[in-house]
């Protein structure tokens, strides 16, 4: 399996697909091209019996800083089917197991995506945030749904509207990632447990990933819809343009002026 963008790489391992994003330089933010890759290639591991296990990870000591901020201006208004309305649709539907390596910053859909995987791993470098509100926007990938129901709803509500940012031990703490481990040795962790799950056998593997998922499976994908409904307006919001424009001119936002 191949990736046809630079920025995200396929590595076969025995049984697993190992993908990287690799954009370091934009601390992996992630842009329409690279969403369309890892999209087709979470579509071609569930399709090739061959893969048992997909593994997530980033390079050079960052998972993702999420959406990139610039990118954001340009996306199309028709969000479903836009490539990260594509991704978000493929990792939610992906009826192999999921593992996740982080390292470094996994901001917005970085922290967000981690809800659907099956084991997440990070290193004691890693540093979670979910900006939505920050950025005048609003959460995305069921996260409005899927948060408060790991933290409650004033932990929730501090993660969401205050957009505080937790470190590996606090994600830990929350049972949001697995294990917090020493950075250097967070991609062994989940490779090691990606092999393990590799082995296990692959009809029971995911049945029991479905049944897991069988009670909030569809409250979860109308949330999807319900929160992409409202996020893509408002990337069109005097609220987000002010938020982007500033992130863009290292500036502070200024929302004085919005009612
Ligand atoms: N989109 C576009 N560019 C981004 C980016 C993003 N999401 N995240 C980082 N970058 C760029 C920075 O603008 C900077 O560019 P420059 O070298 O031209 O100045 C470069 O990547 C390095 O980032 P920097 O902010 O200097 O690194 P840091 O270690 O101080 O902070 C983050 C890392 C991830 C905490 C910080 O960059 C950040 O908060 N990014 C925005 C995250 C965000 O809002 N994402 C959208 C979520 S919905």
């Amino acid at each position: 399996m191949q990736s046809e963008c630079p920025e995200i790489s396929a590595q076969e391992r025995g049984r697993v697909l190992e993908i990287t994003i690799n954009r370091p330089e934009r601390k992996n933010a992630l842009t329409q091209a690279m969403y369309a890759a890892m999209a087709k290639l979470i579509n071609e591991a569930r399709e090739h019996s061959h893969i048992r296990v997909v593994l997530l990870t980033g390079s050079e000591g960052n998972f993702t800083s999420g959406n990139d901020v610039a990118d954001f201006l340009s996306l199309p208004s028709d969000f479903e089917n836009s490539a990260v309305g594509q991704f978000l649709g493929a990792l939610y539907h992906c009826d192999k197991p999921v593992v996740a390596a982080v390292n470094g910053p996994a901001v917005g859909i970085g922290t967000t995506l981690l809800l659907h995987s099956d084991l997440v791993y990070c290193g004691d470098d890693a540093v979670f945030q979910m900006p939505f509100v920050n950025l005048g926007l609003c959460p995305e990938f069921a996260s409005s749904y899927f948060v408060p129901r790991l933290v409650g709803h004033v932990k929730a509500a501090e993660l969401l509207l205050l957009c505080k940012r937790f470190d590996g031990a606090e994600a830990e703490a929350m049972g949001l990632v697995n294990a917090c481990v020493p950075a250097a040795e967070a991609l062994e962790r989940a490779r090691t447990a990606a092999e393990q799950l590799a082995a296990q056998p692959p009809a029971a593997v995911r049945l029991t990933k479905k049944l897991l998922r069988h009670a909030t499976f569809d409250v979860g994908e109308r949330m999807i819809s319900e929160e992409v409904s409202h996020f893509t307006p408002l990337l069109q919001s005097g609220e987000f343009r002010e938020a982007a424009t500033a992130f863009m001119e290292k500036r502070k936002p200024d929302f004085s002026s919005f009612d």
